[in-house]
């Protein structure tokens, strides 16, 4: 019976998704659902129109100025180079900005995208650009976008974006990734589609086209409600991991078949429940070598093709990386698994490996970043308000009357929020990790937010919404509308 259902739901979604590049790891049993599509919401921004000018946003149209070099496919990616001055946009940059992330190596924003997918590009440019926009920092590094090399549109795609990177004060690098030599790679996994495919081998071979030191990797339908602090991403010289318990969902079981299948060991967690999951480069190196190693193969292809074509389960790139990670490197990353509500020793004796078994440090409950908006339900659009009012509020910043009054029924909301990552499947903290310490997260909160302040005074963060309008500037070229992002 359950495998009838499972039959129907892949070729249901096999009809609807076909395309679809987007790493999807609960296709098998969710249905697709976009919370973009909030059509009753109050759409304040045409009630109170912002009053930003967004003259300037068609003044730069300007030719491409970005050198070849950076759009040939290449195993040392550069960061496009922006050779004109910033613009007004980010001009107080100050020594707050420097010394805040002065220490925090270098990163790259990495999102695998395919330009021909309608829904991903709604994804990336309403969801993962527009919340990036306001919400990631420049000084943490470029937004990288890891496209098809062979396609045109894909090509098009990269130039038209890079045309925006000043009036975004941020730099994309692009980088262009060819097909796999053998062309069994993209139909391997059986009821994937050729994009689905690649995606997934692609993941193995990231360390190829990201020269930073990190990669902080995302998915294009990843939503950011908070500005990112350091505190974020490293405790002192370690990654930060979040991980939930999610093995009731069968899907997960699928996953941690064919990652046992390809590295030989079980999953610690689901590390499918945060973004931007935070990766050394190094680190998926080190992760194919061992899979190259541990099935005796030649190359990553052959891996994908052998595992893939087992039909045990559907594959999940980034828990085989991190669950590489936990088993081979541990001490080079800082692990904030929820359990949920289980006994600590009960879960090691199902789960883990003796002699790698979790310890309540690694237990310490994190908040997200990001939600997950394709299992995310919002019909009213209260994520991205909530979200900017808890970044403005008790800032310097002027805000506009309409803001303000925008903002009015959130002045007690606690932005419990950062304790979610999808509603629609249940992944959160707040019934967990939450649920006895409710003051220990609230206080991060307030924490979080005490930082976030301090940001903003000093202009790393501008919270300015004229890049959330350039972002719908540059989605013109697709024919991509969003709706109201406030
Ligand atoms: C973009 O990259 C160039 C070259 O690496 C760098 O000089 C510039 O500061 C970067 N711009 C931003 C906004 O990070
Ligand atoms: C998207 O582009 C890829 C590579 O160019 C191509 O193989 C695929 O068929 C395209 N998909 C759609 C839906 O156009
Ligand atoms: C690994 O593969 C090579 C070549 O296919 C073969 O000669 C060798 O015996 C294999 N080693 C093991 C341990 O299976
Ligand atoms: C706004 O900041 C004040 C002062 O830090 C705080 O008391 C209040 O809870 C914050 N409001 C929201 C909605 O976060």
């Amino acid at each position: 019976m359950k495998k009838i259902t499972f039959c129907v739901v892949v070729i249901l979604l096999a009809v609807l998704v076909i395309g679809i590049h987007d790493y999807m790891p609960s296709l098998s049993t969710i249905p697709v659902y976009q919370s973009i599509s909030n059509t009753q919401s109050t759409n304040y921004a045409e009630k109170t129109p912002v009053h930003h000018s967004v003259s300037n946003i068609q003044s730069v149209k300007a030719p491409v100025h970005h050198s070849v070099s950076n759009i040939q496919p290449t195993t040392s990616g550069k960061k496009a180079p922006v050779h004109q001055p910033m613009s007004n946009l980010q001009p107080t940059i100050g020594t707050l900005a420097i010394s805040h992330f002065k220490d925090v190596p270098d990163m790259t924003l990495t999102v695998r995208m395919s330009s021909n997918v309608t829904s991903l590009l709604n994804f990336f440019y309403c969801t993962m650009l527009r919340s990036l926009a306001l919400y990631w920092s420049s000084k943490l590094g470029p937004l990288g976008l890891i496209l098809d090399k062979e396609s045109q549109d894909d090509h098009k795609f990269a130039e038209n974006l890079q045309q925006y990177q000043e009036h975004l004060g941020m730099n994309i690098s692009i980088h262009y990734e060819p097909l796999p030599k053998n062309k069994r790679v993209l139909t391997v996994v059986k009821g994937r589609s050729h994009g689905y495919n690649r995606q997934l081998y692609s993941s193995f071979i990231m360390d190829k086209f990201i020269s930073t030191p990190i990669v902080a990797w995302t998915d294009t339908d990843a939503k950011f409600t908070t500005p990112v602090t350091r505190d974020n991403i490293l405790t002192g010289n370690k990654l930060r991991v979040k991980g939930m318990n999610t093995f009731q969902n069968n899907w997960i079981q699928g996953w941690d078949k064919l990652g046992i299948k390809m590295i030989g060991k079980p999953m610690p967690s689901d590390f499918m429940t945060f973004f931007p999951v935070y990766i050394w480069r190094d680190t998926i190196t080190n992760c194919r070598n061992h899979i190259l190693n541990y099935l005796n193969v030649s190359t990553i292809e052959e891996a994908y093709i052998q595992v893939g074509s087992q039909d045990v389960g559907i594959m999940s790139s980034v828990n085989i990386i991190m669950t590489y990670a936990y088993y081979f490197e541990k001490e080079r990353y800082d692990w904030h698994i929820d359990i949920g509500n289980v006994d600590l020793q009960k879960y090691n004796k199902l789960r883990l490996i003796p002699g790698h078994e979790l310890t309540s440090p690694d237990l310490t409950p994190d908040f997200h970043v990001t939600l997950h908006d394709k299992y995310y339900k919002d019909d009213k659009n209260i994520v991205n308000r909530q979200a900017y009012c808890a970044a403005v509020n008790n800032t310097v910043l002027n805000m506009e009357q309409n803001i303000k009054q925008m903002c009015e029924p959130f002045k007690t909301n606690e932005m419990w929020l950062l304790f979610e990552f999808c509603n629609t499947i249940k992944q959160e903290h707040l019934t967990t990790w939450c649920k006895n310490k409710i003051k220990h997260c609230s206080s991060m909160i307030k924490e979080h937010y005490d930082k976030t302040r301090q940001l903003v005074n000093k202009g790393v963060y501008n919270l300015d919404l004229k890049k959330v309008k350039v972002v719908e500037e540059a989605a013109k070229f697709h024919n991509v509308k969003c709706q109201p992002f406030l």
